[in-house]
């Protein structure tokens, strides 16, 4: 049986792809969650291939101790740790506070250098490691090619994770460790309503009546938003892969996306979203 260390799944892509990898038989899952209730629930749900461990990825002693308990309970190594766990902050950058900023900054980022820093020795990042060579998949997001207005902080986040991720595949490309990005659309998830709890921030700001309408469209796209499913059966598929490519785009709509990102100049999407801004302002 292989072993795999998912961060975050308590909920959505985390807890989807736990899933799926477990009903392949063939894996053990090693999931991280922050509150011990969702383990026991997410044990219940998984059986007993799941083995939860409690993480929070902005903590180094709780990292620390993960890995104490996960290096005893696999001697043979990771096959694969996914770094899924993250939240959405987002808001004008010109209103943000600096705190939050720096909270988004903390779980997205600094969380999966703590985490794959910490856990590179059961994925054989030695030179001479008996430990066969794993495979990292990190979690971004569209927002990580994208640059979204009123997204700000989850999109620097998300890009920052996309250059981190070519840095780390350059670098352990010594120890045959493959690296690879997943890049979803949106998706089912409780990520937006957990988001959501401070949603009238910027309601008095000069962006208040955009940011009311964004809220709105983040609804609406929830029920456009893709399954978790897709996602897990991706993320298992890609692994399996024996030469995967760098990134995945994984969204409805790919070409429009695809073409948007890649082959539309800034200066005609800049006028587009200044248009879709001004209209805000005035609706
Ligand atoms: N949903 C989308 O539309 C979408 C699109 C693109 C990319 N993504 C990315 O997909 C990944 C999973 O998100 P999701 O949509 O499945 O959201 P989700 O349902 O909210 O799951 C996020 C997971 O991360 C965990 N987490 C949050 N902060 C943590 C911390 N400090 N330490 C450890 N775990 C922490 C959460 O645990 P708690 O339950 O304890 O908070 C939860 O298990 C994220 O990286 C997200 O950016 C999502």
């Amino acid at each position: 049986m292989k072993n795999i260390l998912i961060t975050g799944v308590s909920t959505g892509i985390g807890l989807a792809t736990a899933q799926y990898f477990i009903s392949k038989n063939d894996y053990r899952v090693i999931g991280t969650i922050r509150n011990p209730d969702d383990g026991d629930k997410v044990y219940a749900q998984l059986g007993p291939n799941f083995i939860p461990i409690l993480l929070d990825v902005t903590k180094m002693d709780s990292i620390k101790e993960g890995y104490n308990k996960i290096k005893l309970l696999c001697p043979e190594g990771l096959s694969l740790l996914v770094n899924n766990a993250g939240i959405a902050v987002s808001g004008p950058l010109k209103e943000l506070e600096l705190s939050d900023f720096e909270k988004q900054m903390d779980v997205n980022v600094n969380g999966v250098l703590r985490v794959t820093n910490t856990f590179l020795p059961l994925l054989g990042a030695t030179l001479d490691a008996k430990i066969p060579p794993g495979t990292i998949i990190n979690i971004s997001s569209v927002s990580g090619i994208f640059n979204t207005p009123l997204l700000g902080p989850y999109c620097i986040s998300k890009h920052a994770l996309e250059s981190m991720s070519d840095i780390y595949r350059r670098e352990l490309s010594i120890y045959g460790i493959k690296v690879i990005v997943i890049e979803p659309g949106p998706t089912k998830s409780e990520i937006w309503s957990k988001a959501k709890k401070d949603s009238d921030k910027f309601l008095h700001t000069d962006y208040g009546r955009i940011w009311k309408g964004m809220v709105r469209r983040v609804e609406k796209s929830e029920s456009s938003a893709i399954d978790v499913n897709i996602l897990a059966e991706k993320i298992y598929k890609v692994y399996r892969k024996k030469s995967p490519s760098n990134r995945y785009i994984v969204t409805k709509n790919k070409f429009i996306n695809w073409f948007t990102f890649y082959l539309v100049p800034d200066r005609i999407i800049d006028i587009g979203l200044k248009k879709a801004l001004m209209k805000g302002i005035k609706r």
